[in-house]
């Protein structure tokens, strides 16, 4: 192992699970385990189990499972030996230099420093006289000074080297740079500043570390690149994972996030005192936002244009918030574009006045299907109500949508009971399409079975075997002797079983009881999260042995009739041959 056994030890000794994830998951206690809704996908009933006895977490609706690092690497982003320093940091015990390859933790940190070296150098430039043209058109934009230095704004100077020059000043090696995406490589193998003569914001993680950057065209100065250049995705960096804004919002988003369009509306939103404004760095919302957002608050008000591109935007977020448990709500912005415009136009009571009266989001529904139906004779309203009764059915909630056919059945004058009728059809409807298809397509489960272990399907008696076995050498190591006396990993028919049971046996050969930990550096993510949930499985704790041969003839078995059923293409010289070797495998084993 890389990093010492001891050390690994020590940490987690002076970590217990739970410890780790409640900052993050709700947790209720359920026997001798806890339980909360996973943080990793979406869902509204908690499939997220934590085994404080095997200080290890599984989730069953995601396949996502591991130990206390495998946890911190997920949710905060970092690879396996990041999460090793962050939570050995946070229990203040060392880790020495040498013994382990970090080099790529090493490019990242180098990333991060070039980065915090670029803003500061965009910062110093925007405040220098050379940097007037930025400050003007910041302060122009009505920014204060004090919003500038907080969100760490600057300018990119309009040079094609001026930051490489600085960069190399500072010992930074060009391919790092490059490497950081602030400088670019031509065809010609020339290397050039990427952003030049742009107001530069900086992108900052929850953590507080600079991770990419937002460069603005000036009004009119757009032609070359579009209005806005972007850090491409880099080894600390990737676009529909973070949000802008979401370092300072995150602290101010007790009761709930505004979604914005645009960066100049983050900040000047904040710069009003809306500090839990972010937005999605010019992307459409992804699930990664949703679930980010989800850890911090319980609503989320997503403002939008009133036009066709923001309505479409509104209905896609809403799919996406759909699973998350989040409470969703919609402003449209009136007359004004977006809000920062609005705000300088009319104000910050009045966009907190348009806050608290944000619509919710089947009420914004209700609203804009009336704008595509025309109402005014009896055919249009009898369309409009049979689409109001589809919205209302989406909701889950049976108070929230009595209330809305109560509203509608007013205003339209047909019978409540009608309504409810039609309502309650179409909610059985959903609910069985929804049975079918449990998790929905939006957000994915992370680690699907069958994606898992895709033999699984075609062998599927030989892979429970396997998986009987695994569960059973993880839960009784003593049983080593016996197995490799009987059993070679050769034998195993899946290879994704095999993998894993060749893991097992390289952690029991080092002489070591196995324990979540030992697979962090040997298992992908996908393999570690299905070890931890037959590390956890309660389903062969009885008659472990008897179950054992007997999955070990099944596996026997299951190669005969694999081997017969290829036997069936053969010439008679080749069947004969075939059969006279499995007599021999037979007899050797018998033997042997
Ligand atoms: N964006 C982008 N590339 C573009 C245009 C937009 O990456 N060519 C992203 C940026 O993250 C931007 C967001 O989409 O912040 C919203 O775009 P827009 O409303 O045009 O920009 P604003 O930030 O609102 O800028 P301004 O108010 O100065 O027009
Ligand atoms: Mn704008």
């Amino acid at each position: 192992m890389a990093i010492p056994e001891e050390i690994i030890n020590e940490i987690k000794y002076r970590n217990d699970i739970e410890q780790v994830i409640s900052p993050y998951v709700n947790l209720k206690r359920r026997g001798k385990n806890l339980v909360g809704l996973c943080p990793f996908h979406g869902e509204k009933t908690p499939s997220f189990t934590i085994y404080p006895e095997s200080g290890s977490f599984y989730c069953f609706g995601c396949g996502v499972g591991g130990d206390i690092f495998t946890f911190t690497k997920l949710i905060e982003n970092l690879d396996y030996i990041e999460a090793v320093r962050l939570l050995a940091e946070r229990s203040g015990i060392a880790i020495p230099e040498s013994g382990y390859d970090d080099s790529y933790a090493k490019t990242k940190d180098t990333i991060y420093e070039i980065n915090r070296e670029t803003a500061r150098f965009f910062h110093e430039h925007l405040m220098s006289p050379e940097g007037k043209w930025a400050l003007d058109y910041l302060r122009g934009r009505g920014l204060t000074m004090s919003t500038i230095r907080h969100f760490g704004l600057g300018a990119a100077p309009d040079s094609w080297d001026a930051l490489i020059n600085h960069l190399k000043d500072k010992g930074f090696s060009i391919s790092d740079m490059v490497r950081a995406n602030v400088v670019g490589k031509s065809q010609r193998g020339s290397y050039y500043d990427r952003f030049r003569k742009r107001v530069m914001f900086p992108i900052i993680n929850l953590r507080g570390k600079v991770i990419a950057f937002s460069g603005r065209a000036m009004p009119g100065e757009d032609k070359q690149g579009g209005k806005y250049v972007n850090t491409a995705d880099t080894p600390v960096y990737k676009k529909s994972e973070n949000l802008f804004g979401m370092n300072f919002a995150k602290n101010h988003c007790d009761e709930r996030i505004i979604l914005v369009e645009g960066n100049m509306d983050v900040i000047s939103l904040h710069q009003a005192g809306f500090e839990n404004a972010v937005a999605a760095l010019g992307t459409s919302f992804t699930p990664e936002q949703a679930n980010i957002i989800s850890r911090y608050t319980n609503e989320i008000v997503l403002t939008l244009d009133a036009d066709a591109a923001g309505q479409k935007a509104v209905r896609r977020a809403g799919e996406i918030l759909k699973n998350t448990g989040l409470k969703v709500r919609v402003i449209v912005i009136p007359d004004a574009k977006d809000p920062d415009e609005y705000i300088k136009k009319f104000g910050k009571e009045r966009f907190s006045a348009l806050l608290e009266g944000a619509v919710s989001e089947i009420e914004y529904k209700l609203l804009t299907a009336v704008k595509d139906i025309d109402i005014t004779g009896d055919d249009g309203k009898i369309r409009y109500l049979h689409k109001a009764a589809e919205i209302i059915a989406e909701t889950g909630d049976k108070l929230t949508a009595d209330y809305y056919i109560g509203k509608l059945s007013e205003k339209y004058g047909v019978s409540k009971t009608a309504l409810q009728t039609r309502v309650r059809e179409l909610t059985r409807r959903n609910a069985n399409a929804e049975k079918k298809k449990i998790i929905s397509d939006i957000i994915k489960p992370k680690y699907s079975a069958n994606e898992l272990n895709p033999e699984k399907r075609k062998f599927y008696t030989a892979a429970v075997a396997e998986e009987a076995i695994i569960t059973i050498l993880l839960q009784n190591p003593d049983f080593y002797e016996y197995l490799s006396q009987n059993l070679k990993s050769e034998q195993f028919i899946t290879a994704f079983n095999r993998r894993i049971f060749d893991a097992v046996l390289q952690v029991i050969e080092r002489g070591t009881v196995p324990d979540i930990s030992c697979f962090g550096e040997l298992l992908t993510d996908e393999e570690l999260g299905f070890l931890t949930s037959l590390y956890n499985s309660e389903k062969y704790r009885k008659n472990s042995l008897t179950v054992l041969k007997d999955s070990i003839t099944v596996l026997e078995n299951e190669a005969d009739k694999i081997e017969l059923s290829k036997t069936a293409s053969l010439s008679d010289e080749e069947w004969a041959e075939s059969m006279k070797k499995m007599i021999d495998k037979k007899r050797g084993m018998n033997n042997g």
